[in-house]
C-alpha cells in the first residue's frame, strides 16, 4: 500500500490577526487551530508528520505533542518554499504526501480520506481540495480550461476581473506524489507582486506537463475556512461549536438551548443529561448520565461528573472529581477537590484552594453536607456523612472526621456527649 506523510505549513506570521501569539496556537474550542490539523492527519493515518515554523517556532514547539517533526523556515518566502524546507525530512520519502495548513481547524478526517482515496485510484500527480464558497475574498481560485481540466490556481491579487468572480477556491490542502512534488518545486519562479514561492504555481507546472492533477470538493464548504483574522476565528469556533452540540444531542444529550450553550472539543457527557442554557463546558471534561448542568454553569478542565449530579446556577467546578448523586445547585465554587458521592454542597461554598503560592486538594467524603456559605480552606478533609453549620469557616489544614458537626469560624467541632455531635439522622 503506498504510504502517507503529512506536511503541515504554520510558518506564517499571522499578521492579521495583530497579536503577539502565533497564530497557530489560538484557541477554538479549547485547543489550539494546530491541533485540530494535527488530529486530521493522525486519523487519516500520517506516518510521518512534518510541522514547519518560523515565526513563534519556540512558543509553538513547546505546545505540539511529542512525536510531531517540526523544520523551521528560516526566511518566510512563501507556501512553495515552505514545503521545500520540509524536504529536509521527506525528500527521499516514497508515497503520497498531504500538504495542511496549520489555520484550518473545520478539515473532517472522512473529506480528506476522499481525497487520498481519489488521488489514489485516478493515479494523479496532484489533487487539490477545494470549496466553493460565497465569501471568497483572499483565497486562490481554482481555474478551468473549456474541458473542466483545472489548469491553475490563481491567487486574488493575480487574477483578472472575471477570475476574481470564480466561487471555486483552493482550500490550501493538496495531495501529492512525493517525488513529483520535491523534482518540481525547484522550479516554481518568485511571485514577483509578493516576492513569495507559491507551492499553488505548481499546478499550472504540471498542468503544461500534461500530469493528471485531481479535485475533490468539501461536502462543506465551512471545511476550507482558513484563520487569517479574529474574526475568521470567531467565525470557526462557532462552526465548530454547533458541531460540537449537534454530536452530543444525536448521542443523547439535552441541549435546552444550544444558543448559549459552549461546550469544547473532546468533552464526554453521557446519556440523558440535561445542559440548560448558558453553560460553559471547557476542554476534556466528563459528565455521566442523567445529570442536570446549569443554567450559568462553568466546568472547566480536569473535572470529572459522576452520574445524576446537579450543578446549578453560578457554579463553578475546575480540576474536581464529583461523585454520583451530589448536589450542588446554587453558586458555588470547586477547584482541586475530590467528591463524593450523595454530598451536598451548600448555596455558597467555596473550596479555597489557592493560598498565593500553592493550589492545595480539598476531599469530601460520601454523605457529607456542607453547610450554605462555607468556606473550605484547602488543604481540608471533610469525613464520611460530615456536616459544617451555614457560614463555617474550616481552616487550613483541618480534618473533620466521620459523621462529626463542625460549625462557626474558624470552625470547631460542635460539642458533645461522646467527643463530639454526630449526624445520626444519615
Ligand atoms: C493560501 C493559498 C491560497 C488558498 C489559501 C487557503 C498560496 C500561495 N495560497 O493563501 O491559494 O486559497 O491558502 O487558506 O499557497 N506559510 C508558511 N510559510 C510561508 C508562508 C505561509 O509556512 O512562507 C503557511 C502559513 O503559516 C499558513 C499557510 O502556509 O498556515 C498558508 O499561508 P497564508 O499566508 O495564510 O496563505 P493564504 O494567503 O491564506
Ligand atoms: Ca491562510
Amino acid at each position: 500500500m503506498t504510504q502517507l506523510a503529512t506536511i503541515v505549513l504554520a510558518a506564517g506570521k499571522g499578521t492579521r490577526m495583530k497579536s503577539a501569539t502565533p497564530k497557530v496556537l489560538h484557541d477554538v474550542c479549547g485547543r489550539p487551530l494546530i491541533d485540530h490539523v494535527l488530529d486530521v492527519a493522525h486519523q487519516v493515518g500520517s506516518l510521518k508528520t512534518c510541522v514547519v515554523l518560523g515565526h513563534g517556532i519556540a512558543k509553538v514547539q513547546q505546545r505540539l505533542p511529542k512525536g510531531v517533526l517540526t523544520v523551521e523556515q528560516k526566511q518566510l518566502l512563501g507556501t512553495g518554499d515552505a514545503v521545500k524546507t520540509a524536504g529536509k525530512f521527506l525528500k527521499s520519502f516514497k508515497g503520497d504526501i498531504l500538504i495542511l495548513c496549520g489555520d484550518t481547524p473545520l478539515l473532517k478526517a472522512e473529506t480528506i480520506k476522499a481525497l487520498i482515496n481519489r488521488h489514489r485510484s485516478t493515479k494523479a500527480v496532484a489533487t487539490i481540495l477545494t470549496a466553493v464558497v460565497d465569501n471568497k475574498t483572499g483565497y486562490g481560485r481554482i481555474i478551468r480550461n473549456n474541458s473542466a481540466k483545472v489548469v491553475a490556481i490563481r491567487e486574488e491579487n493575480d487574477c483578472t476581473e472575471s477570475e476574481k468572480d470564480i466561487r471555486e477556491i483552493n482550500s490550501g490542502v493538496f495531495c501529492f506524489n512525493a517525488n513529483m512534488l520535491f523534482e518540481n518545486l525547484n522550479k516554481i519562479k518568485v511571485n514577483s507582486r509578493k516576492g513569495e514561492y507559491y507551492l499553488t504555481d505548481l499546478v499550472e507546472l504540471f498542468a503544461a506537463q500534461r500530469s493528471v492533477i485531481e479535485t475533490v470538493t468539501t461536502p462543506e464548504p465551512a471545511e476550507g475556512l482558513g484563520v487569517n483574522t479574529r474574526e475568521d476565528l470567531a467565525v470557526c469556533a462557532a462552526i465548530m461549536r454547533k458541531r460540537i452540540l449537534k454530536q452530543l444531542m444525536l448521542s443523547g444529550v439535552t441541549i435546552t438551548d444550544p444558543l448559549t450553550t459552549m461546550i469544547d472539543s473532546h468533552v464526554k457527557i453521557g446519556e440523558d443529561t440535561v445542559i440548560k442554557p448558558f453553560t460553559v463546558i471547557e476542554h476534556d471534561v466528563v459528565i455521566g448520565k442523567n445529570c442536570v448542568i446549569g443554567p450559568f454553569a462553568h466546568l472547566r478542565p480536569g473535572t470529572r461528573i459522576d452520574d445524576t449530579v446537579e450543578i446549578g446556577n453560578f457554579a463553578e467546578v475546575s480540576r474536581s472529581t464529583v461523585g454520583t448523586g451530589t448536589f450542588m445547585k446554587h453558586f458555588s465554587f470547586l477547584g482541586d477537590a475530590m467528591v463524593g458521592r450523595n454530598v451536598n454542597i451548600g448555596a455558597g461554598t467555596v473550596t479555597a484552594n489557592f493560598d498565593g503560592k500553592d493550589k492545595n486538594r480539598t476531599v469530601i467524603g460520601d454523605g457529607a453536607f456542607i453547610g450554605s456559605d462555607s468556606i473550605l480552606v484547602a488543604p481540608v478533609k471533610v469525613g464520611k456523612k460530615a456536616m459544617t453549620g451555614a457560614g463555617s469557616v474550616v481552616t487550613k489544614g483541618k480534618v473533620i472526621p466521620d459523621g462529626k458537626i463542625f460549625v462557626g469560624m474558624p470552625a470547631r467541632l460542635v460539642p458533645g456527649p461522646a467527643g463530639g455531635t454526630s449526624r445520626k439522622a444519615l
